[in-house]
C-alpha cells in the first residue's frame, strides 16, 4: 500500500474516494432524543455535500457505520464516504483507528484502488495520535488472508492518502506518519507469517523468512538447528521437536545501534510452534487446523524487530525465536518423560521437567529461549506466546493476558499500551500458584492442573527468568480474529507487535 500525507484543501483533492469521519453529538439520554451526526472536518464544501444525508435521519454516525455518496456536489472526489465514530463525547484514537480500517475495507471489495482519508478535526482528539491511529488502522484494514486463492482479488487497496488540515503542525504529523507506516507494514509482515499454513512455513522456512527480512533491514541474524540445541543443552526445546520430521529452528536477531555499548539489553523471546498437534497428548481434530498460528508470538517478535531496525531506538535488542513443530510419532516425547532444560551457565545443572502433557509445549521451548536470551546478555525480558487456552477462558477474545515479576518494567509496558492501543490485562503471579507445578520426580512439571492454567504456565516460565525483570504476554485469544469486523479481516491480527515496539522505544 502506497501512503502519502497531504495538506491540500479536502474539497479540491481529485480521488476515487474521499472518506470523512462523522460523529454523533447528541448528548441527551431521553428516549426520543434523535442522533445528531456532524462531520469532523472544517471544509465547508464537504460539509455542504453531506448536509442532506446528515439531516435525513437515515445515517446515525454509529461506530463504523458507513454511507456512500456518488458525485458529491462541490467536491473533486468521485465518491464521498462517511464513516461513523459513534458518540462524539466518547471518540478516542481507538475509534479513529477502526474507522480508518473500515474505510479501507469498504473500498477493497469494490475494486477501488485509492482513497483519501480526512484526518478528523476535533478538540477532543490530538492530531498526532489521530495520525498514528489512522495510519495503523489503514494497514490493519488493508490485510486479507486469501494468500492462496487463485481468484485472489482483495489485494492491497493500492494508495492511501491521509489529508490533514493546512493549519496542522506539519513537522510533527510528518514524523508520526512516517513512523506509523513502518509500524503498520511490520504488523502486516507478522500477520503474513502467522497466516501461512504449517506445510508452507516449517521452522526452517520461518528461519529463512526471518533471515531475509533481517538482511533487508540491517539486523544481525543467526538461524541454528538441532546440533546447536544439543550444544547448548536445550533439552526442553529439543524435546518438543523430537517427534517431528521437521528440524527445529533457533532464530536469533540482533539490533545493535552504533555507539550504544552500555545500558540495558532488551531480550525478546517468542514461541514459534509452526504447528501444534498436541504431540502424543494429541488435540481433538475440531479446530486443529487453527494451530498453524501457534507461532504468532515468534512472528510478533520478528515483526517488532523489523520495526526496531527501521525506527532505530537507542537501545540494544536481541530476539530469540524458538521454532518447532509439535507432532506425535515414534520418536515423540511421552507423558512421564523427564527433560533437562538448558543451564544458565555450563557449570550449573539444568532444571529437570516432568512432562505431564506434551500439549503444554510452548513453555518448554520458551524455557530454553528465555535462558538463552539471558545468556546472550539480556538484562530485561519480554516474551510473547499463544500459550494457553486457559487465558482465553479468563479474558475472552478482548484482552490478551500479561504477567510481570517487576513493577518498573511493568510500568513501562503499561505506558506503551497507551500508545499502541492494544488491550492486555495483567494477571497475578504468586508462590501459591507455583506449588501447582512442583514435581515428585524432578524440579517442576509442565502442567499445573485445571485451575489458573494461564497463571501456572507463567509460573513455569518464571522459573527460567530467575531475577531478570520480565513480562510475559499470553496472546492465545487475540492472535487470530475469529469473526471479521468492518475494520479487520478474520485471520491473523498481528497483536503485540505495536506494544512490544513501543515498550522497546521507551528505553
Ligand atoms: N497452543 C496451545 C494454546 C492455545 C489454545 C493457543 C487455543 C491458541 C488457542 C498450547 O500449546 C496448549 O496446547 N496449551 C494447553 C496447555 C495444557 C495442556 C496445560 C491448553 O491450553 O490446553
Ligand atoms: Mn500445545
Ligand atoms: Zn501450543
Amino acid at each position: 500500500m502506497n501512503t502519502q500525507l497531504s495538506f491540500a484543501p479536502l474539497a479540491g483533492i481529485e480521488t476515487e474516494l474521499l472518506a470523512v469521519l462523522a460523529a454523533d453529538t447528541q448528548t441527551s439520554k431521553a428516549p426520543d432524543a434523535k442522533p445528531h451526526p456532524v462531520l469532523l472536518t472544517s471544509d465547508a464544501a464537504v460539509q455542504a455535500a453531506a448536509a442532506s444525508v446528515l439531516a435525513s435521519g437515515e445515517y446515525k454516525a454509529g461506530a463504523n457505520e458507513t454511507v456512500l455518496l456518488h458525485a458529491p456536489t462541490g467536491v473533486a472526489a468521485k465518491r464521498l464516504l462517511l464513516v461513523g465514530l459513534g458518540k462524539q463525547a466518547k471518540a478516542t484514537a481507538d475509534k479513529v483507528r477502526n474507522a480508518a480500517g473500515t474505510a479501507v475495507r469498504f473500498v477493497k471489495p469494490r475494486g477501488i484502488r485509492e482513497l483519501v482519508f480526512a484526518l478528523p478535526v476535533s478538540e477532543l482528539l490530538p492530531a498526532v495520535s489521530n495520525t498514528r491511529a489512522a495510519v495503523e488502522g489503514a494497514f490493519v484494514g488493508d490485510f486479507d488472508p486469501d494468500t492462496y486463492r487463485s481468484d485472489r482479488k482483495d489485494q492491497s487497496v493500492g494508495s492511501f492518502t491521509l489529508a490533514a488540515p493546512a493549519a496542522s503542525d506539519r513537522t510533527a504529523l510528518e514524523a508520526a506518519f512516517a513512523e506509523t507506516v513502518i509500524i503498520g507494514e511490520s504488523q502486516n509482515f507478522t500477520r503474513a507469517l502467522v497466516n501461512e499454513p504449517g506445510n508452507k512455513l516449517t521452522p526452517t522456512l520461518l528461519g529463512q523468512r526471518a533471515a531475509l527480512m533481517a538482511a533487508e533491514v540491517g539486523l544481525g541474524w543467526e538461524v541454528h538447528s538441532t546440533e546447536k540445541l544439543h550444544e547448548l543443552k536445550m533439552g526442553a526445546f529439543w524435546s518438543v521437536s523430537q517427534g517431528s520430521a521437521e528440524p527445529p529452528a533457533l532464530i536469533v536477531l540482533r539490533y545493535e545501534p552504533e555507539g550504544v555499548s552500555e545500558g540495558p539489553v532488551l531480550g525478546l523471546v517468542g514461541k514459534g510452534i509452526t504447528f501444534d498437534s498436541g504431540g502424543i497428548s494429541i488435540k481433538p481434530s475440531d479446530n486443529m487446523e487453527k494451530m498453524k498460528y501457534d507461532m504468532a508470538g515468534g512472528a510478533a517478535m520478528i515483526g517488532a524487530m523489523r520495526a526496531i531496525a527501521l525506527l532505530k531506538p537507542r537501545v540494544r535488542v536481541i530476539a530469540v525465536i524458538c521454532a518447532a513443530e509439535n507432532m506425535p510419532s515414534g520418536t515423540a516425547q511421552k507423558p512421564g518423560d523427564v527433560q533437562t532444560a538448558m543451564p544458565f551457565s555450563a557449570d550449573q545443572p539444568g532444571k529437570t521437567i516432568e512432562i505431564i502433557n506434551t500439549d503444554a509445549e510452548g513453555r518448554l521451548v520458551l524455557a530454553d529461549g528465555l535462558t538463552y536470551a539471558r545468556q546472550l546478555g539480556a538484562t530485561h525480558l519480554i516474551d510473547a506466546a499463544t500459550l494457553t487456552g486457559a487465558c482465553v477462558v479468563a479474558l475472552g477474545y478482548v484482552n490478551a493476558g500479561a504477567f510481570s515479576n517487576d513493577e518498573e518494567i511493568w510500568a513501562k509496558f503499561d505506558a506503551a499500551l497507551a500508545t499502541s492501543g492494544e488491550k492486555f490485562w495483567r494477571l497475578p503471579l504468586g508462590d501459591e500458584y507455583a506449588e501447582q507445578i512442583k514435581s515428585e520426580i524432578g524440579d517442576i512439571k509442565n502442567t499445573g492442573g485445571r485451575w489458573g492454567g494461564a497463571i501456572t504456565a507463567a509460573e513455569f516460565l518464571k522459573v527460567f527468568v530467575e531475577d531478570t525483570p520480565w513480562i510475559h504476554l499470553d496472546i492465545a485469544g487475540l492472535a487470530w480474529v475469529e469473526d471479521s469486523k468492518p475494520y479487520i479481516a478474520k485471520g491473523p491480527s498481528g497483536v503485540a507487535v505495536r506494544s512490544i515496539l513501543e515498550w522497546v522505544r521507551s528505553y
